[in-house]
């Protein structure tokens, strides 16, 4: 089968690794030279796993084949073009992809003209590419997640040359402006301001899947920033590994909390980022936040580990008392922050000594919402050689309990909301009753309350009349 392809670029996880010191180039989007107009009408249909990254790729990839005249469907079997984009951060991502491509064997038998790509963060792990080329064949053609900028060269060899191939960069030395987007939310955006990480936890994919840490540069972040307000978009989200790294590759001077003062100046009424590293959390990001109202006092800090022990083997960079003193100066300067975190349990190494001091850093720090997830060795990640490797039932166990913890936390914050009034931003009409309508408040807790369609796009006030832990009930007290 391997002769198939086309082999333009193969991915290599030790080049993936490597520190780049040159500064990053910059070059603006180019839609190409080729006749693409066959394309024309032509479905597309993407099927996203995974972080806000790879939604955003969506996005972009979207903007570029609707600008070729393509369209999108929500059904695979009518699509001329399907393209998983997937994600690799745990290995049940990965299975989940598979069983993907093995529902999508039979409908490509019917509909052989179809073209099956696939992208994203497992197409940069060299033993995953080789697995597909060999076992799945009715995959078309494979790129990563530095290449989406490619897309028209892509579509021209795939439709036109009718090649199969692989062409997947390892790491990438630029940063790529005016990426036209199809936006999947009318009043939500999400805006990249830098792409891959530099902090290398030693379990972690990412680094390897998504690059070196590169800026984009804050007049283009602030250009699109403001012309998200004009277009009428009410909460941007900036979007980074590591936000707090934002700047250091620009060696100008530039860093976050200047950023987010710029862009919070633009008027947009909810502004949130995504994700802070507490190592890089300074004081001069805490005034910021505390100084601009339309600064969402919502922060998303993953902690990951509740014992200094496994924080070092984790190469987090910060200990317990560290991280906890951060929160502690945080929760002084921002009355009324809702706190988030990240955890991950069993991972080598970690006692129940270990876990208890998660359990009881969980519970001092009261976080308002919390990801948990298992322990997922990943290739060529220090962790995955680590010694004392934790048994699945254990894993499990800790998991239940990690979650019973924050559960009755969550429920005592959200009980503690019932009487008191918060402003909703309504996204949508209720999925469970029609006669309701759902949306965020400030601090991103779900609110259901009475009302139609009109409301979607507004915030209202809203006063919290019952509590269902991880929704509240509300009814509007602006008329
Ligand atoms: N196993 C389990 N969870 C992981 N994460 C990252 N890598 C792994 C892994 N190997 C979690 C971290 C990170 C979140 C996005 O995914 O908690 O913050
Ligand atoms: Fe992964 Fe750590 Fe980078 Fe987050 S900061 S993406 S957990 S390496």
């Amino acid at each position: 089968m391997l002769d198939k392809y086309k082999i333009y670029s193969f991915p290599d996880f030790k080049k993936a690794r490597i520190k780049i010191n040159a500064p990053f180039s910059r070059r603006n989007y180019q839609k190409g030279e080729d006749d693409l107009s066959l394309l024309k009408g032509k479905k597309v249909y993407i099927r996203t796993y995974g972080c806000q990254a790879n939604i955003r790729d969506e996005e972009i990839m979207l903007g570029i084949l609707k600008e070729f005249g393509m369209k999108e469907t929500s059904k695979k079997e009518e699509a001329d073009l399907v393209i998983l984009n997937t994600c690799a951060v745990r290995e049940n991502a990965e299975e989940k992809v598979y069983g993907e491509i093995g529902s999508l064997k039979p409908i490509k038998k019917l509909h052989p003209q179809m073209k099956i790509a696939l992208c994203g963060c497992m197409a940069l792990e060299p033993p995953i590419v080789e697995k597909i080329l060999k076992t799945y064949p009715h995959i078309d053609f494979m790129f990563g997640t530095h290449d989406i900028a490619k897309l028209p060269i892509f579509l021209k060899r795939a439709f036109i040359d009718d090649e199969k191939f692989v062409d997947i960069l390892s790491s990438s030395g630029e940063v790529v402006e005016n990426l036209p987007s199809t936006r999947k939310e009318k009043f939500k955006a999400f805006v990249n301001i830098m792409y891959g990480c530099d902090k290398f936890c030693s379990y972690c994919i990412v680094p390897s899947t998504r690059g070196r840490e590169r800026s984009r540069a804050l007049r283009d972040v602030l250009k699109e920033c403001e012309q998200l307000v004009k277009d009428g978009y009410l909460d941007i989200t900036l979007l980074g590994q590591n936000v707090n790294a934002y700047g250091k590759d620009l060696k100008d001077g530039t860093n976050f909390a200047l950023l987010l003062e710029e862009v919070a100046k633009t008027g947009v009424k909810r502004l949130r980022f995504i994700t802070s590293h507490p190592f890089d959390f300074d004081d001069a990001l805490i005034e910021v936040i505390a100084k601009y109202d339309n600064i969402m006092k919502y922060i998303h800090l993953p902690v990951q580990s509740g014992s200094s022990k496994v924080l070092k083997a984790m190469n987090r960079r910060y200990d317990r008392e560290g991280y906890l003193s951060l929160v502690r100066k945080i929760k002084e300067k921002i009355p009324h922050v809702a706190l988030s975190s990240d955890i991950i349990v069993g991972f080598p190494g970690e006692s129940e000594e270990d876990f208890l001091d998660t359990l009881s850093l969980v519970e001092e720090v009261e976080y308002a919402s919390l990801f948990t997830f298992i322990y997922s060795p990943r290739p060529f990640t220090p962790a995955t050689i680590m010694q004392n490797q934790i048994s699945d039932e254990i894993k499990h166990e800790r998991f239940n309990r990690l979650s019973k913890t924050s559960e009755k936390i969550i429920e005592r914050l959200s009980t503690a909301m019932v009487g008191k009034t918060y402003d909703v931003l309504i996204e949508e009409v209720s999925k469970k009753d029609p006669r309701f309508v759902s949306g965020y408040t400030e601090e991103f807790k779900l609110v259901h309350v009475e009302g139609d369609a009109s409301l979607i796009g507004k915030i209202i006030k809203v006063k919290i009349i019952a509590s269902h832990t991880y929704s509240l009930i509300g009814e509007r007290v602006d008329g």
